[in-house]
């Protein structure tokens, strides 16, 4: 079995010591960063936008996973490929020709991610999910972080992997929002493989110790 990703969400660093938390991410046991793009529009928050991010891709040392909370995505899919991003996730929700969305991301040579909303049902991807490398699974509604976990998920969790496993594809399975140390195990043994966590790795007292434990728990 392959290891369990831990992807520590920016959202919930200090943007004061932006550098000092990436640093901190790049010598921890996390496996990627996970970065929220928000516009406002398609979700009723702004985080930040190209100049932020180019700042951060400038030390981080792991991949770079972009989740896009934005209306209309396909104008920036370049951009973001410039600025360093290595997965670059979209939402179902905002992407009328979805299929041509994904093949667009992969022609910029990163890996394609699609996210659900936490009402968008699974089998939504039925025609599509040969073609994704990615589905992150909104575990909150997107736009906050520090919200908490819907117990649905680990349903939707299971739905996601039986339709992976019956059409033979071998894309990943992301869980974003309400991720904590109680429910980290239960997610994986339901099917998950990439673990976001934004409050619960940077409000705590040892960020270092709590993505270890994570990566523990993730993986035992
Ligand atoms: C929410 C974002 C999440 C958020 C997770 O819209 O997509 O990535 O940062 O934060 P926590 O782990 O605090 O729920
Ligand atoms: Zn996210």
């Amino acid at each position: 079995m392959s290891s369990k990703l831990i992807a520590p969400s920016i959202l919930a660093a200090d943007f004061g010591n932006l550098q000092r938390d990436i640093e901190m991410i790049n010598k921890s046991d996390a496996d990627w960063f996970h970065i929220d793009i928000m516009d406002g529009v398609f979700v009723p928050n702004i985080s930040f936008g190209m100049p932020v991010l180019k700042a951060i891709t400038k030390h981080t040392k792991k991949p770079v996973d972009v989740h896009l909370m934005i209306i209309d995505p396909d104008r920036y899919i370049k951009t973001f490929a410039d600025l360093g991003s290595d997965i670059l996730t979209v939402h179902y929700e905002a992407c009328p020709h979805l299929h041509r969305t994904i093949q667009a991301i992969k022609a910029e040579g990163m890996k394609a991610g699609v996210s659900l909303n936490p009402h968008t049902s699974i089998n939504l991807l039925e025609d599509t999910i040969n073609d994704i490398d990615l589905v992150l699974i909104m575990s909150v509604n997107p736009g906050f972080g520090g919200q908490n976990f819907i117990e649905n998920t680990y349903n939707k969790v299971k739905q996601l992997k039986e339709l992976i496993t019956s059409k033979g594809a071998s894309t990943l399975i992301e869980i974003d929002g309400g991720v904590t140390n109680k429910n980290i195990k239960a997610l994986v043994d339901s099917g998950a493989d990439v673990l976001v966590a934004g409050s619960f790795v940077f409000k705590s007292v040892k960020p270092l110790d709590t993505i270890k434990d994570l990566k523990i728990r993730a993986n035992s």
